[in-house]
């Protein structure tokens, strides 16, 4: 009986989500990015994770979301299977894992960056803790991210607080496609006030898996280009967050979240995931822009959902705006307040 044995190692971790601002679409290798990507993770949206690790047990793995036994688990065995040639200690103990995200299922928002996060981030925890290491060190972060990376590509850009830079880039000879690392120094004032309401046109599955989405990159016309693409928009993007360039911020950012759907849409199998209401919140965002000067802009993941994005100092405004014009545009008028976070917390009970 599982329940009885006193566990011998436990960890927990609280690991936010994160939205890319230059989006990560298609991969090679093993879980390596054909481009590099840029994100900031959220505050609000989060995973807590704890493992328990006991040395006997019925199943190698018992995974429980919110309380109850979920078939996520196998996803989660076949991961440490594979992780174990980096933790040799994984195949020694049975594994006992509590998750629970503080969204809604059914908000649409992904839940992959944050679940692995939170679980890679225990893991290193783990294994720093079994093999007697010191974990406040940078070693820490960038093997949980680079463990989380091999859960989900996004992942490891949630193990770090604020902008988050993965893949090999000209910016730094830091960057890898291994791991992420944070942009810790020089990013103007003003984005630390970067808000994030997201808007949900729909709740529903996505219409594409991730995995199969990264596929349609290896055989794309337009491969090339985009791999191109998606460096100058880095280099672009890097320079508006040291400038503070607002102009350029919202230039980059919509171009990227348009040219990952143009990607979706000009792949074979293509798929065309914005709905009618995605299309007249993107309108509405830039009427409003125009009208008012306020710098607004959107992004988008692999789904119909629409990321507003906006600062602090125009709280008020966008508030007002959201309710009185962009609300009648979402699945039950739902949205998510959100903005940028400071990353993972790891927790005591
Ligand atoms: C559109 O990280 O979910 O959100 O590595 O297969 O788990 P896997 O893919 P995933 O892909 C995210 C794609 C994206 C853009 C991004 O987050 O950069």
């Amino acid at each position: 009986m599982t329940g009885t044995v006193k566990h011998t190692h436990w960890s927990k971790w609280r690991c936010p989500s994160n939205i890319a601002l230059v989006k990560y679409w298609g991969k090679r290798d093993f879980q390596k990015p054909m481009n590099p990507s840029l994100s900031f993770v959220l505050q609000n949206a989060f995973t807590e994770t704890s493992v328990e690790l006991h040395k006997d047990g019925d199943q190698k793995v018992e995974f429980y979301f919110e309380g109850a036994a979920s078939s996520f688990g196998e996803r989660i065995e076949k991961y440490l299977n594979h992780v174990s040639a980096w933790l040799p200690w994984v195949n020694k103990y049975h594994f006992r894992i509590h998750s629970s995200n503080s969204f809604p299922h059914s908000a649409g928002i992904a839940s992959s960056a944050s679940s692995f996060g939170a679980l890679a981030l225990c893991l290193t925890e783990l294994d720093f803790a079994i093999s007697g290491k010191e974990p406040n060190c940078p070693e820490f972060w960038q093997k949980a991210s680079e463990l989380a990376r091999m859960g989900s590509g996004s992942a490891c850009r949630s193990v770090y607080g604020g902008f988050v830079l993965w893949g090999q880039t000209q910016l730094f000879k830091s960057c890898s496609d291994e791991h992420a690392m944070p942009l810790s120094e020089g990013v103007h004032q003003v984005f630390y006030g970067l808000c994030d309401a997201i808007l949900m046109v729909d709740s529903g599955t996505k219409e594409v898996s991730s995995s199969v989405g990264h596929r349609l990159m290896d055989e794309h016309f337009y491969q090339r280009s985009r791999i191109a693409q998606a460096h100058e928009n880095i280099n672009e993007l890097y320079l508006a967050l040291l400038t503070g360039d607002l102009e350029k911020f919202i230039a980059v950012v919509e171009n990227e979240a348009l040219s990952l759907h143009a990607m979706m849409m000009t792949s074979n199998p293509s798929f065309l995931l914005l709905k009618p209401n995605s299309l007249e919140l993107i309108s509405r965002i830039r009427r409003f822009r125009e009208m008012t000067q306020i710098p607004v802009c959107f992004t988008i993941d692999a789904g119909p959902n629409i990321h507003l994005l906006y600062f602090q100092e125009n709280e008020p405004d966008v508030k007002a705006f959201i309710e009185r014009e962009l609300l009648v545009f979402c699945e039950n008028r739902m949205w998510i307040d959100d903005g940028i976070g400071n990353g993972p917390e790891k927790l005591m009970n």
